[in-house]
């Protein structure tokens, strides 16, 4: 029988070309007049989305005070500012308008402004969690992350050097229209979207390993997302690959893959800390760790390695050993990494201090594993083979 899940509500989703009109005519009557309009380092002024979202809450009759300057791989410190002006300003609504860095911010300022006490402090000394929000809207304006469509937010404590996943708002509506990443560099298009695939990855392989229906819905939104990665790389400014590109990122962190299962997450727990160390890039740091780490642990997830390499990389097994056919997927996986043009090493990316890599390792969060759970050395050694 499938394992016991509860299937926890999603925001709202508004999709396709002129989602954002759609949204906010229909949303912004249900909300109080002072709306934030939380955003990052200002791609949004550049490509005209600021003064469409402006236009509309003005005719929507909202005040509106803005948050700007979320910097990517969001810090505490910026947590605590939005927080701040929130309550200042008695913000009744906050409409997020980013990639998954503005987003995660602001479901945290969102909970941060109706509690006294240090969220960090609650969420990780005390393990008490929030309970009340300011509600929030979504607009992706960079897909990849799919955090529009779930209440987690990563956050970097550069005190304590953490970067943890917290728990915040939920987005009672999400705004996912695909024309607005057309302005989005390549470059993040790929790391975005190897963020998919993994966030694929990392629940595909959680348990139970066992066929279901959970698994096959997302060998579809791996496949789809191979796929789409190559088609957007070949044509920039191919609509239908960013649409396709901005489902599968929503898609892969909704829920509906991970109903039935025991997630890992083992390869985002190394990457967090590896950004909080270093604040890398995200994506491109999960497409280092991915193929070491799964060089360490396909034999103990053997079937599942093989079914990986089978349906999401169409290898022919025939003539070969188990062994051989779970390592051509993650020959395959690497392969496609290197050729989309994501760094396949830590030195590519800059980071060569091994004390430091060892840090990140003895502060990495072991999760239950997929197939085998690591320890802190072996993470440092699985670090040390990347470099
Ligand atoms: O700041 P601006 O000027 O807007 O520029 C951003 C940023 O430099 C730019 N950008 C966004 N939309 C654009 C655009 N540039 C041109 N045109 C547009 N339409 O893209 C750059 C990267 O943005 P960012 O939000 O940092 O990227 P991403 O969406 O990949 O988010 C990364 C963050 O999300 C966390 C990561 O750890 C990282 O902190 N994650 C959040 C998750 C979640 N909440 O569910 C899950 C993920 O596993 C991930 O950990
Ligand atoms: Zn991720």
């Amino acid at each position: 029988m499938m394992k016991e899940f509860v299937m926890n509500p999603m925001p709202k989703v508004y999709f396709g070309k002129g989602a954002l009109k759609q949204a906010l005519e229909a949303e912004m009557p249900k909300v109080g007049p002072n709306v934030m309009l939380a955003y990052g380092g200002g791609s949004i002024k550049k490509n005209g989305i600021y003064d469409e979202v402006m236009n509309l809450l003005q005719a929507a009759g909202k005040n509106v005070v803005e948050f700007t300057g979320i910097m990517a791989n969001p810090t505490y410190a910026k947590v605590q500012e939005g927080a701040r002006i929130a309550r200042e300003r008695q913000v009744d609504f906050i409409l997020a308008v980013g990639g998954g860095s503005v987003i995660d911010c602001c479901k945290v300022v969102s909970a941060q402004a109706k509690m006294e006490e240090d969220l960090w402090e609650a969420e990780f000394v005390k393990h008490v969690f929030p309970t009340q929000f300011i509600p929030m809207g979504a607009v992706t304006t960079a897909s990849g992350t799919g955090s529009e469509m779930n209440s987690g937010a990563v956050i970097t404590n550069e005190e304590t050097h953490q970067k943890n996943g917290m728990g915040g708002a939920l987005s009672s509506f999400a705004v996912l229209d695909p024309t607005y990443t057309l302005t989005v560099s390549m470059s993040q298009v790929i790391s975005g979207a190897f963020d998919t695939f993994s966030h694929a990855m990392e629940t595909y392989f959680g348990q139970p390993a066992e066929n279901n229906v959970s698994d096959e819905v997302n060998e579809a939104i791996m496949r789809n997302t191979i796929h789409n990665i190559w088609k957007a790389i070949a044509d920039p400014q191919d609509v239908e690959a960013r649409s396709e590109l901005m489902w599968d990122s929503a898609m892969a962190e909704n829920g509906i893959l991970k109903l039935g299962k025991v997630t890992d997450f083992q390869a985002h727990m190394i990457e967090h800390q590896l950004g909080a160390y270093t604040d890398c890039n995200h994506g491109q740091g999960l497409a280092v760790i991915h193929p070491r780490l799964y060089r360490h642990i396909y034999q103990n997830g053997l079937e599942k390695f093989k079914r990986y390499a089978v349906e999401v990389w169409k290898i022919d097994p025939t003539g070969m050993s188990d062994d051989e056919v779970a390592l051509a997927g993650i020959e395959a996986l690497e392969k496609f990494i290197s050729e989309i043009g994501l760094p396949t090493t830590l030195s590519q990316m800059g980071i060569t201090d091994v004390d430091m890599l060892k840090k990140v390792a003895d502060s990495t969060i072991l999760t239950a594993g997929c197939c085998k759970k690591l320890s802190h050395e072996e993470i440092f050694e699985i670090l040390k083979e990347c470099l």
